[in-house]
Formats: C-alpha cells, structure tokens, sequence
C-alpha cells in the first residue's frame, strides 16, 4: 500500500488496530464537536499566494526555545505508545531524533524516560507533566528528566479531571496488563480516585520554577486572557491546544484560537500549536497566523502502528514534504 498522505496511515491504523486501542486514540470528548473541528477550520483558512518569488532555495528550519529543528513540526505527548507498538515511546524517541525535531514525552509514557532518552542519545526532549496529588511523584519526575537532559518542561493544563470520552467508557478502556505506566512506579494504579490533582492554580509555576532550571512551556491555553497569565507567571513557550478536542467540547479549534494568543504575548515568549494538523498546509497556515512550531499527536500515533520508527519517520517525513511544497508555492 503506497502511503501518500497521513489520512493513508489513519485508514491503516483504524483497520489494524485492537478497535479498543483505535478508540482511545481517535476518541474527543462527548460529541467530538471539537476535535472534529480542529481539522475543519483549516478548510475556512485560505491562503493569498504570491508568484515569481524565486523559491529554487528554501530553509524550512527552525528553533524551539534556541534549539535548531529540521523543520516546524514536532511530536505532541500522548499516552501508552506500546498500544500501536511494541517499543512504544523508545520507536518515538528514535524517529524523532532522526528527522531531528522535538518529542515531548508524556507523563503517561509505556517506557521509562530512562528508556526514552537511551533510545536516541541527543535528541531533543521535552517532557510533558501531569501534576499529580502527590507532589513529590511529580517533583520526583521532573527532576529525573532534568537530570537525563531532557530540554524542556510541558505543563499539561488542560486536564483537572479526564474528559468524557464515549467509546472509552464504552469499551471500559484500559491497559492490557503487560503495560505498564512505567515512569509513576504504581503511584497510578494504587490510587482509587484519579491521582491527578484538580486544584492546580497559577502558582504551581512558581513551585515548578523552584524544582527545575529547565524551560516551562504551558499546554492547553485558548485565551487572550490565559496567554497573559503564562506570560506574567514567567513561563518561556505556550502552546495552544484543546488536548485533540478530548477534554472540554464545544471549544475552539486551536488554529482558531492561536491568533488572539499570539496578539496577546507579542512576542514575548514561543507560541506554538498542537491539534488538527494533517498535512503540510495546515502547518503552513498556523506558521502565517504566528505560531513558531506545530505538534502532532494521533499522526504520530498512527505512523507507529504502521511501522514503528520508521512508520513515524515517514509520517514526518510526508509532512515535511507537503510543507515545503505549500512554503514553495505559496510564494
Ligand atoms: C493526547 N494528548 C495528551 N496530551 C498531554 O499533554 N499528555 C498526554 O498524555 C496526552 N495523551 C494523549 C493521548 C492520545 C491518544 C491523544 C490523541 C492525545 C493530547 C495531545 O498532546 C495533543 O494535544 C493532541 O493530540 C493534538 O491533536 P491531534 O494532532 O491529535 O489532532
């Protein structure tokens, strides 16, 4: 089968797929009003192209918080990769390293960040944290990252409580029982209620400032007024996103959001975006509106369970094709 474009690898993932890993990967919250329109608003988005630009060179590199990457599009945090594939977030690490861009590991990784950051010595990590009820778990985590060179700290804020996604609780979701959330060492299974703590306000920042000198970048903000708050609570990078339309629907779509963020923090810290992107255009039209990078989830996803590794690298590899070729004639 000659995989062309990410809808390809998605049809690939839906038929091969347990239907219970499928479901989790593709599930948003209650209608899916959001998630579905995260892909949507890009199709009201249009370009004004501009000709005879001569774009025989083009450099579609960029920084993330001073650190080069190949190309504006890196890999969201997204939970229990060892559902699409055996090596789980180690075939991650890997592909990301070699299409050198950034993976943000998830809280809610199936290998430990001691196995992530073996798999691909060098790359550039970041590492996405849940805030647990148990603040020495996440103190804990995110001191281990640090001390692994992981480059970064996300901050998922968008997700106090799980969203109500249908078919998980359909399916009764959970993990087979070889898998293991490997990096919270039991604190998950042990705890009764969810272990994440829905009292987290603003000032957790500052905590987080006192247990890490690595960069802070927020994920989950919509709003003009959030974007100052990130702003003024010191974080370096925002990243706008609804978490795939999987928490609160009836949201806006990111893309749509991303402009009254980026006239918000004028520049003062990275903004980026996650959420919707499925071809090179997308990336195109969020970079034109102000974002500096983009993130991935499901594609990612559904490049593992195609191939692993590799799956993912010719995921990233489609993306960074269709970009340049927008970029090119778009003029
Ligand atoms: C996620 N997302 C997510 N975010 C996060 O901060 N920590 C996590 O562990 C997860 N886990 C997760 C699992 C799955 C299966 C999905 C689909 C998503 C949200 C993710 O980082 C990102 O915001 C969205 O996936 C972006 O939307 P697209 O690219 O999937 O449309």
């Amino acid at each position: 089968m000659a995989m062309v474009c990410l809808s390809d690898f998605e049809a690939y993932a839906k038929k091969y797929l347990p239907k219970i890993a499928w479901d989790f990967f593709s599930a948003g919250a209650d209608d899916c009003s959001t998630r579905d329109e995260n892909i949507l608003a890009y199709k009201r988005i249009h370009f004004r192209p501009r000709m005879l630009r001569d774009v025989s060179m083009m450099d579609i590199s960029t920084k993330l918080l001073g650190t080069e990457i190949s190309f504006p599009v890196g890999i969201a945090p997204t939970g229990f990769h060892q559902l699409a594939w055996p090596d789980g977030e180690k075939s991650t690490a890997r592909a990301a390293k070699v299409m050198n861009t950034c993976y943000i590991a998830s809280t809610y990784s199936t290998c430990t960040l001691e196995e992530i950051s073996a798999a691909a010595p060098g790359g550039l990590w970041w590492f996405q944290l849940y805030i647990h009820r148990n603040r020495a778990v996440s103190q804990k985590l995110v001191q281990r990252a640090e001390a692994l060179g992981f480059q970064g700290l996300v901050l998922t804020a968008d997700l106090p409580y799980t969203g109500k996604r249908r078919d998980d609780v359909r399916n009764g979701f959970h993990l087979p029982p070889h898998m293991k959330l490997k990096n919270l060492e039991g604190a998950f299974e042990v705890c009764k209620m969810s272990p994440l703590d829905p009292s987290v306000t603003w000032n957790d920042i500052y905590w987080l400032r006192s247990l890490t000198h690595l960069p802070i970048i927020i994920k989950g903000i919509l709003t003009k007024e959030d974007a100052e708050l990130a702003v003024r609570h010191g974080v370096q990078g925002i990243i706008v996103s609804n978490h795939g339309g999987r928490q609160l629907d009836g949201g806006p779509a990111t893309i749509e959001a991303l402009v009254e963020v980026v006239e918000a923090v004028q520049g003062r810290v990275e903004v980026y975006l996650d959420g919707g992107i499925r071809k090179g255009s997308d990336v195109l039209k969020a970079l034109a509106l102000g974002a500096k990078c983009v993130f991935i989830g499901r594609p990612a996803l559904w490049g593992l369970a195609y191939k692993g590794e590799e799956g993912l690298q010719e995921v990233l590899r489609i993306l960074q094709d269709e970009f340049r070729l927008s970029m090119a004639l778009a003029g």
